[in-house]
């Protein structure tokens, strides 16, 4: 089989480069290694920036969004035992959509389906080769049964532990990583939302985020060690320790409830540079990974996924210049991103490692940060999206 591009990986990245990439009169294939049901299966954040929202307007994918997503204009940081709210619209004029990532995931497997565009799911053993010459080949093995196919370009959309930047020779590739010591133990239940809007609570205790996924079902995480496991955890427990970690008034009014997904993850920042070797692009968690604080992991993927579609949209119109400035243009992106969640989760969480000194630094930042336009100004453009 031949098609222009090969897009290993069936996420957010892959799906949404493939719509794109047809739209633009490029013909590709999705290798997914999981089932459809197990994509979909995923529990993943879905705070969009503008941009991303555009994004899938531009894919032709954006009409649930609109419809079910919540449109946010603004936060509110707990601590102290106090809510202050930054207020995104007022300070940036822009605003934020909370909608999940399963159900972005959902929508382009939809417009991919209805386009008739292949996704080979379970592909097993996907390899790639001669990246580094004119035409790179991928196969993989489906039912039993060896594949190949010739391509121009490969586009490893395949996530953190994929085979795409494994690909690439040791020696072309820097990686860059801070592991933090403590993980995330999140909760999803059929309940109302404690507030309108996300509280990011920073708390002695540990830290506590109460977020959603629309006005009836409700994601909240709290900061644990990472020697938890998820069966350490009671909803009792949980929900009496998300309580103690909130202001009395969220404290109060938190509707509580069994939990329809309960799991731990551990936090990570992570980038490997460059993000191109020969034919082969690596977009989204496959070239870099961002603690989830910042919601900044989709966004990533999008920005990413602009790059590029519009760089291998550019070669076919006769010039290399957009897919030999991919990886720096992307980098540039990624890196303040990687910035602002390792400073958030800088502020929110508790280091014991840091001490007394390292806690009163950070009710210092909190408190001259509720207090600053310059400062939240700061923080709102940040978290509503940097330009594309
Ligand atoms: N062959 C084929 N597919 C693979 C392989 C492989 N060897 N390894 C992994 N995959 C698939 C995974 O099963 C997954 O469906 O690649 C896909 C990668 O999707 P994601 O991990 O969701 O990464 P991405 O599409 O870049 O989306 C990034 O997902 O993890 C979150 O926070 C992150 O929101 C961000 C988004
Ligand atoms: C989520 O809803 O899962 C979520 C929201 C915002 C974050 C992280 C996770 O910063």
């Amino acid at each position: 089989m031949r098609v222009q591009v090969a897009i290993i990986g069936s996420g957010p990245s892959g799906l949404l480069l493939g719509q794109l990439l047809h739209k633009a009169g490029i013909s590709n294939i999705i290798l997914e290694l999981r089932s459809q049901e197990y994509v979909l299966g995923r529990i993943r954040a879905g705070v969009l920036e503008q941009g991303t929202v555009d994004m899938l307007d531009a894919a032709g994918v954006g009409q649930r969004m609109h419809t079910e997503g919540l449109v946010h204009d603004g936060t509110e940081l707990c601590f102290g035992g106090r809510r202050h709210r930054i207020d995104f619209k007022q300070l940036t004029g822009k605003t934020v959509m909370v909608y999940g990532q399963t159900e972005v995931t959902h929508d382009l497997m939809d417009a991919r389906a209805a386009a008739g565009l292949p996704t080979i799911y379970e592909a097993l053993d996907v390899s790639l080769h001669d990246l580094d010459g004119k035409q790179p080949r991928v196969r993989y093995r489906k039912d039993g049964v060896e594949h190949e196919i010739t391509c121009d370009f490969v586009a490893g959309c395949d996530g953190y532990h994929g085979v795409s930047r494994a690909s690439i020779p040791a020696d072309k590739l820097r990686e860059f990583e801070r592991v933090y010591p403590f993980g995330w133990l999140g909760v999803l239940s059929d309940t109302r939302p404690v507030s309108d809007e996300l509280i990011y609570s920073n708390h002695e205790r540990g830290f506590a985020l109460c977020s959603m996924r629309s006005l009836t079902r409700s994601r909240y995480y709290i900061q644990c060690s990472l020697d938890d496991k998820v069966a350490d955890w009671s909803d009792d427990a949980f929900w009496e320790e998300l309580k103690r970690r909130l202001d009395d008034e969220a404290a109060s009014t938190l509707v509580t409830g069994p939990s329809i997904e309960k799991s731990i993850a551990p936090l990570r920042s992570y980038v490997a540079e460059p993000m191109r070797y020969g034919r082969l692009f690596l977009a989204g968690d496959a070239a870099h990974i961002v603690p989830p604080t910042g919601a900044k992991g989709l966004n990533l993927a999008a920005s990413d996924v602009q790059y590029l579609w519009q760089a291998l949209a550019e070669h076919y119109g006769g010039s290399d210049a957009g897919i030999d400035h991919y990886s720096e243009r992307a980098l540039s992106r990624v890196w303040k991103a990687e910035r602002f969640s390792w400073w958030m989760t800088s502020l929110l969480h508790n280091f014991p490692e840091t001490g007394a000194f390292g806690r009163r630094i950070q009710e210092a930042e909190l408190d001259y940060l509720v207090h600053s336009e310059a400062a939240m100004t700061s923080l709102a453009e940040n978290y509503v999206g940097l330009p594309f």
